[in-house]
């Protein structure tokens, strides 16, 4: 058996697949192995034209054939399968060798497996992979974790077979260490759900408010895929809209059942918002949204609930609130980032990774799900300013916000008063209202806390922690 394999490739499904395909199409010798071989040999056999790949139908084989330090790259589900994988090839590696997680961790068990393995001498890197099996073979956008030493092994690799932004550069990088860079890769996730979210419901607005088609609506999105939101999520929506079914001739996403799946990344993302403190009330919402159109049989009895029907506008009326859309969901896009790279600033500060937010924002730009023109603008403005505090802080951001306020709030206006639910908008428009409040009625929270609980508050003209005595003279007590 060569050993002369610069990296290795275990459980080829497609993504894996792919994966190896990519990584040989770019020169480098791959081994493959899975837990049942003929998946290996049906790899090896249709594609072995694409570059070279030695075929390994064993653990002991596969491992033989990797030159030293070993590259490994598991790609099989998160999870238990995960650790089993683990836990069969970590005792056949050497010290310096890496694992690479490819697939779509909790960052959690990757810290684990991280510190378990480290004992080992053994690199475990976490990796985000983004794109869909079309990214994993032309290009993804990689999110790698681990040591700072791994990386120099692995990235010119990874960064061989990323994606490219239009500017040529690659679409991977050191995110930081142990879990920092499945970390990035959920909060990708989440904002993927919010980006949905948000074009779902600009789509039912046009939809039903405008009262515009389905074919009528791709064309308006083709047409804003040539501006500002320029995106991959906008093009394939356009595809989606303007598909028909071949069975009935309806436009295709009338004869889907509107009950939205999730696999549970954007939902880690909203659970470790909530331990990590931090706002993210767009992606939430999001998550929220896909749970309850699941809901068949509480949809089912709440039909008869009283509530007004859209009434489509007329044609004029209709392109002038199509434009207003656009506002809103470009201004709605903005918050949902902001909240993003909020958790993953959190994240970083937390767990003291030291993530360079304008360099997530670069690798976003290619190959992944979310990939839009617009994180080359959060690229500059980090650039501009590694520690903005906020993407709202940034000028550019902020005037472009400021523009489509009036807009924004229209648009909600009308939501409401036709009854189309808009809970991503919604919740966008409010953390911008309450971030640039003056006051906030936690002042009163406190107080209500004080009264039942003696919580105690601090007081904006003095320092220091205080109690009312609500059941007695309602005089101020130091706390
Ligand atoms: C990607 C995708 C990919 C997958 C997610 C979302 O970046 O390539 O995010 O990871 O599509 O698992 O899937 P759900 O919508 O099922 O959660």
């Amino acid at each position: 058996m060569s050993t002369s394999a610069q990296i290795g490739v275990t459980g080829l499904a497609v993504m894996g697949r792919n994966l190896a395909r990519n990584f040989a199409r770019n020169g480098y010798t791959v081994a493959v192995h899975n837990r049942t071989a003929s998946r290996m040999k049906a790899l090896v056999e249709e594609f072995g034209n694409e570059g070279d790949f030695i075929g390994a139908e064993t653990a002991e084989e596969f491992v033989a054939a990797l030159e030293r330090p070993r590259r490994l790259v598991i790609m099989v589900k998160a999870g238990e399968p995960t650790d089993a994988v683990i836990q069969e090839f970590a005792p056949l590696l050497e010290p310096g060798d890496m694992i690479i997680d490819g697939g779509n961790a909790h960052f959690a068990d990757t810290r684990r497996r991280e510190r378990e393995l480290r004992e080992r001498g053994i690199h475990f890197v976490g990796t985000g992979i983004s794109g869909g099996e079309e990214g994993a073979l032309h290009g993804p956008s990689i999110m790698p974790g681990g040591s700072t030493e791994s990386y120099a092994s692995l990235g010119p690799m990874l960064e061989k077979i990323s994606a490219k932004a239009k500017d040529g550069a690659p679409c991977v990088t050191h995110c930081g260490p142990d879990g920092a860079g499945h970390f990035v890769k959920m909060v990708h996730n989440g904002i993927e759900y919010a980006d949905m979210q948000l074009i779902g419901e600009a789509y039912q607005l046009l939809r039903d408010v405008a009262g515009y088609s389905p074919a009528e609506i791709a064309e308006i999105f083709r047409t804003w895929n040539t501006g500002r939101l320029d995106s991959y999520l906008i093009e394939i929506t356009a595809e989606v809209l303007s598909h028909v079914d071949a069975a009935t001739g309806k436009p295709f996403v009338d004869v889907v059942v509107d009950q939205a799946e999730q696999k549970g990344t954007g939902r880690w993302t909203v659970q470790i918002a909530l331990d990590l403190g931090v706002p993210v009330s767009g992606i939430a919402e999001a998550v929220f949204a896909r749970s309850l159109s699941g809901h068949a049989k509480l949809r089912e009895a709440s039909q008869g609930l009283a509530g007004p029907n859209a009434v489509p506008l007329g044609k004029e009326e209709a392109a002038a609130f199509a434009d207003r859309v656009e506002q809103a969901l470009y201004a709605s896009k903005i918050v949902s980032y902001t909240q993003g790279f909020h958790e993953i600033a959190a994240g970083s500060e937390e767990y003291g990774w030291d993530i360079d937010l304008g360099a997530v924002a670069s690798i976003w730009r290619g190959g992944c799900i979310i990939r839009a023109a617009f994180l080359d603008r959060i690229r500059a403005a980090y650039d501009a300013r590694a520690d903005l505090p906020s993407l709202l802080s940034d000028e550019t951001f902020a005037r472009e916000i400021a523009e489509a306020q009036d807009d924004w709030r229209e648009v909600l206006i009308a939501a409401t008063r036709q009854g189309v639910p808009t809970p991503g908008f919604a919740a966008a428009l409010a953390y911008y209202d309450a971030l640039r409040a003056r006051r906030l009625p936690a002042a009163l929270t406190q107080g209500q806390r004080d009264f039942f609980g003696a919580h105690t508050y601090r007081r904006a003209d003095r320092e220091g922690s205080f109690h009312t005595l609500w059941g007695g003279d309602r005089s101020e007590v130091s706390a």
